[in-house]
């Protein structure tokens, strides 16, 4: 055939699925409800390079903090192995099957990083081990949240996960070698579902912005749609204001200090929240301290946003490796199966170690604290009594200064 032809065929093949998706996504069950299931099980998934070894110090902080929970068999802890890049390049696929078959046996599951392959690596280019467990778990919304207290940030970010460039990566064309294309897919119930989740958690939480960030004026059809789709839900709550921003302008404002502690809740595609929540992450101290929770109506997963650096392992360093991120993650789990007061305890004493007191600090490096020690400080800042009054003390000292 043609490759003309051929481009063509695949093309249609594509919108039939995605049509296909879109009724799926018009059928999804309503959320689960973590309260009516016992056990809750949760997952843990060690990943690559560094992953198993900080996603073990996430489950033993989370172990500590449910114990009466698992004495009382409401919750249940699994491990799960072979999310590993050896094996997923032995099955040539991004997940394996059986791990996969686990992984939809646990009702939440706390991931370590994991590798992700592309052209020209040592390892065959697979589709990513994240994106494959989000499109196939059907988790659409991508919550990252940002706070660095002694600068007044905290932002809220709801990145949609399931579409945007994201969802035909590996389905682009080549139609020889001089011409390759890529397709971007937005779909009215994707992007409803993700901005509906964003307004809710606003006025849950009294925020009284939110914004979406786009490249409408460019990417006009299917940012285009997204955008649309906002300013139709935003009348549904006009206690809340809701503006728009384009995403070159917005990773720009978020350098500047007047201006970023004025965004509250952002809502973005799948691409632009990918890089905007890199860039927002390195304010609170790069993407080894930010956590994410990937959020579906029936399943979650709750993991690192940064990679599995190969790098440290092979210099002996696995052991110095931060491991905030998955234990931030691991807060994030807590809130979402219906343990706040958990959550929101770990979440100070994160705040403690990691940014206000400091008394432990993690370089990578012999230089620093070992993972251990560091989740050690903070198991001991959480058994403290004083907990949040110790947390407002230290960050009413740091806004002050
Ligand atoms: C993230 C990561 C992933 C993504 C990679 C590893 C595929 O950067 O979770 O932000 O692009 O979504
Ligand atoms: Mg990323």
């Amino acid at each position: 055939m043609n490759p003309v032809e051929k481009a063509k065929e695949h093309f249609g093949k594509l919108i039939e699925d995605q049509l296909k998706r879109i009724e799926l996504i018009k059928a999804e069950k309503d959320w689960v409800d973590y309260a009516k299931l016992k056990p809750i099980i949760i997952g843990t998934i060690g990943g690559d390079g560094i992953g198993p070894h900080i996603t073990a110090e996430a489950q033993r902080v989370l172990e500590y903090l449910l114990k009466d929970e698992v004495d009382a068999g409401k919750i249940e802890f699994r491990v799960i192995e072979g999310l590993t890049i050896e094996k997923r390049s032995e099955v040539m696929k991004p997940v394996p099957d059986d791990v996969l078959e686990q992984v939809k046996k646990c009702h939440v599951t706390l991931k370590g990083p994991t590798t992700t392959p592309k052209k020209g690596d040592p390892w065959p280019n697979i589709e990513s081990a994240n994106v494959a467990i989000r499109k196939e778990l059907d988790l659409f919304a991508n919550v990252r949240p940002v706070r660095v207290p002694d600068q007044g940030i905290d932002w809220m970010f709801f990145r949609e996960n399931t579409e945007g460039a994201y969802a035909l990566g590996p389905f682009g064309v080549e139609i020889g070698d001089d011409l390759t294309m890529d397709f971007k897919v937005t779909t009215k119930p994707g992007s409803e579902r993700i901005i509906r989740l964003a307004f809710e958690y606003a006025k849950k939480n009294k925020r009284d912005r939110i914004t979406a960030v786009t490249k409408a004026n460019v990417i006009k059809t299917s940012d285009g749609l997204f955008l649309k789709t906002f300013y139709e839900i935003a009348k549904e709550y006009p206690d809340i204001n809701a503006d728009d921003w384009f995403i070159d302008i917005m990773t720009a404002k978020l350098v500047d200090p007047k201006r970023r502690t004025q965004f509250k809740v952002l809502v973005l595609p799948n691409l632009y929240g990918d890089i905007l929540t890199d860039e927002a992450a390195e304010f609170q101290g790069g993407v080894g301290t930010a956590g994410s929770a990937n959020i579906g109506k029936q399943y979650a997963m709750f993991e690192a946003i940064h990679g599995s650096a190969p790098r440290m392992v092979k210099e002996g360093r696995a052991k110095y490796a931060d491991p905030s991120s998955v234990i931030k993650g691991g807060a994030m789990l807590l809130n979402h199966i219906g343990y706040p007061e958990l959550g929101k305890q770990l979440e100070m004493a994160l705040d403690i170690c990691g940014q206000l007191e400091k008394k432990l600090v993690m370089t990578g490096r012999s230089t620093g604290a070992t993972s251990r020690e560091f989740c050690d400080y903070i198991m001991e800042t959480m058994a403290d009594k004083d907990l949040e009054k110790k947390w407002q003390g230290y960050q009413k000292k740091a806004l002050e200064k």
